[in-house]
């Protein structure tokens, strides 16, 4: 059974890491590059502020996302969460159950809408997910990511209220 906890750096950095070798290799569909240091990836999964969730597989983490304030202050009541499940559990429904664990915590914490900054244009089966969990597009951003195999292509801006 598949569990899903808060998580903090300190406990979880290593875990972390080896969860997103994938991700840093694939290069389609998030920002890091493919030489990213293992700071850079921690860090960016435990965003301050903001909160962290680990979802784990007979103790083996399988999936992250994080959420936060897409803006200081006056712009603070909207979040910004990314998530990423482990190639070895996908299509399994975990991406989505995240995403809907998100929207509970993101209410908790008076979050009122949610906005995804940069949904890379290939993505297809993310960009499904979120459009079948009430996102829309509300922007493009032309040529916003530098796809590994595609080079310069289009991202969209999501959102939804909570
Ligand atoms: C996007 C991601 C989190 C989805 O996780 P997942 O566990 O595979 O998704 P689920 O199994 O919960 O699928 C949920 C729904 O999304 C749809 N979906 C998910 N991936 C899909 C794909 N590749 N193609 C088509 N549909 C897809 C499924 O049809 C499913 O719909 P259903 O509930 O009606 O059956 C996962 O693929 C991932 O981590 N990708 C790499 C990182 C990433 O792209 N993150 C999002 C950045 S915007």
């Amino acid at each position: 059974m598949i569990e899903i906890t808060e998580a903090r750096n300190c406990e979880h950095a290593d875990d972390v890491w080896q969860l997103c070798q994938e991700l840093v290799a694939d290069g389609t569909t998030y920002v890091f590059r493919p030489d990213a240091a293992k700071e850079e990836v921690v860090d960016y999964w435990f965003p301050q502020p903001g909160k962290t969730f680990v979802a784990r597989l007979d103790g083996e983490l399988v999936g992250i996302y994080l959420l936060r304030p897409v803006q200081p202050g006056r712009g603070g009541h909207i979040a910004n969460a990314s998530y990423f499940v482990s190639s070895r559990v996908r299509g399994q429904g975990l991406g989505k159950r995240l995403a809907e664990h998100s929207f509970d915590q993101a209410r908790s914490m008076g979050f009122q809408a949610m906005q995804f900054n940069l949904v890379v244009e290939t993505n297809t089966g993310a960009i499904q997910l979120w459009e079948k969990l009430g996102f829309s597009t509300i922007g493009i951003i032309p040529k916003a990511f530098d796809h590994d195999e595609l080079g310069l292509v289009d991202a969209r801006i999501m959102h939804r209220e909570l």
